[in-house]
């Protein structure tokens, strides 16, 4: 597997502001890697930075092996940018405004009408090819955006927050063209402000925070990291509170709180195998109704994680 982007101790200072702080990421081709982080963390930077459009202050950034300031030119072609920003282009239709890119990118004759054509249908556009650009809703104009930077075919794409502003159901369908393009082998970064919208899309996601990276890994890492040990819920038929007094008593664990007709259970460390539980529970001859690890919801893992509430 090859590594497609690359930073090693990147930094940008915009002053006195640090607002990438010795960044080291890593992401492999074919990966659709989240970038994640509030407000001002430096998603914009650091996507500016990859899409040559900045220089860092030190460190470096790299793409497919080429290096961000020197080889910029050789980046250029195998990367599509998507701004976080939709300019305005008055009195130009949708296919003019591709063609136009076309042109740029040096699509010329049948080839582009084909590429045009190709880009259009995957964005789920054609229908709208004759229309203003400016007349399209937010989720089009987003839909455009992606359409545009996948006319020359790059291998990386580099989206900076492509679901900002949509409504549901424009998310969705955003979520869908990204699924997509991850099929068609493209490695993508994607940024967003909130875990969950990127769980079932991306492989592996960083969280970034006042330009620090506060996590890289995976969905099921993040998870696993943000969990201050294992609870565990526990439900009998009758007799909750012996159950407890029966459960508190064991070895590995370290505390019961009843919630909601259940209990929870925390075990000590990140306990893997809680059949003990079960064990003593039936011994003590308490009706066992349910037990299961607690479901770390991944917008908890989140804020424990930005809060820097992490073991
Ligand atoms: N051109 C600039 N001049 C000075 N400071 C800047 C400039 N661009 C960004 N910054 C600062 O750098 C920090 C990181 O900004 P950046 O836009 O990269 O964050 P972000 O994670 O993309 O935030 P958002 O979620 O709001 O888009 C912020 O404190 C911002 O104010
Ligand atoms: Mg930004």
């Amino acid at each position: 597997m090859s590594t497609i982007v690359q930073t090693i101790n990147l930094t940008k200072r915009y002053g006195k502001l640090v607002a990438l702080s010795n960044l080291n990421l890593k992401i492999e081709q074919g990966e659709c890697f989240g970038y994640i982080g509030p407000n001002g963390a430096g998603k914009t930077t650091t996507i500016r930075i990859l899409a040559t459009l900045l220089q860092p202050t030190w460190g470096e950034a790299k793409v497919c092996g080429h290096t961000v300031g020197y080889e910029s030119r050789k980046i250029r072609p195998l990367i599509g940018y998507v701004p976080d920003y939709f300019g305005a282009y008055e009195d130009m239709v949708v296919q003019e405004y591709l063609e136009f890119f076309a042109s740029a990118y040096g699509i010329v004759g049948k080839q582009r009408a084909r590429v045009v054509g190709d880009v259009l249908e995957l964005t789920d556009l054609a229908y709208k090819r004759d229309a203003l650009v400016n007349s399209l809703s937010r989720g089009m104009q987003q839909r455009l955006s992606v359409a545009r930077v996948l006319l020359h075919d790059p291998k990386v794409l580099l989206l900076d927050e492509p679901a900002s502003g949509l409504d549901p159901r424009a998310r969705i369908e955003m979520r869908e063209l990204l699924k997509e393009l991850r099929r068609m082998g493209k490695t993508i970064l994607i940024s967003s402000h909130i875990l969950p919208e990127l769980a079932d899309l991306c492989t592996t996601v960083g969280v970034l925070e006042r330009g620090e990276l506060l996590f890289h890994g995976t969905i099921d890492e993040i998870i696993r990291r943000a969990k201050l040990g294992t609870r565990v819920e526990v439900q009998v038929t009758t007799g909750q509170e012996q159950a407890a007094t029966v459960l508190r008593g064991l070895t590995g664990v370290k505390g019961v709180e009843a919630n909601n007709g259940r209990l929870m259970v925390e075990l000590a460390d990140d306990a893997r195998d809680f059949s003990f539980l079960a064990r003593a529970l039936l011994d003590a001859k308490l009706p066992l109704r349910e037990l299961r690890e607690e479901q770390v919801n991944l917008e908890t893992a989140f804020m424990r994680l930005t809060k820097g509430n992490v073991q």
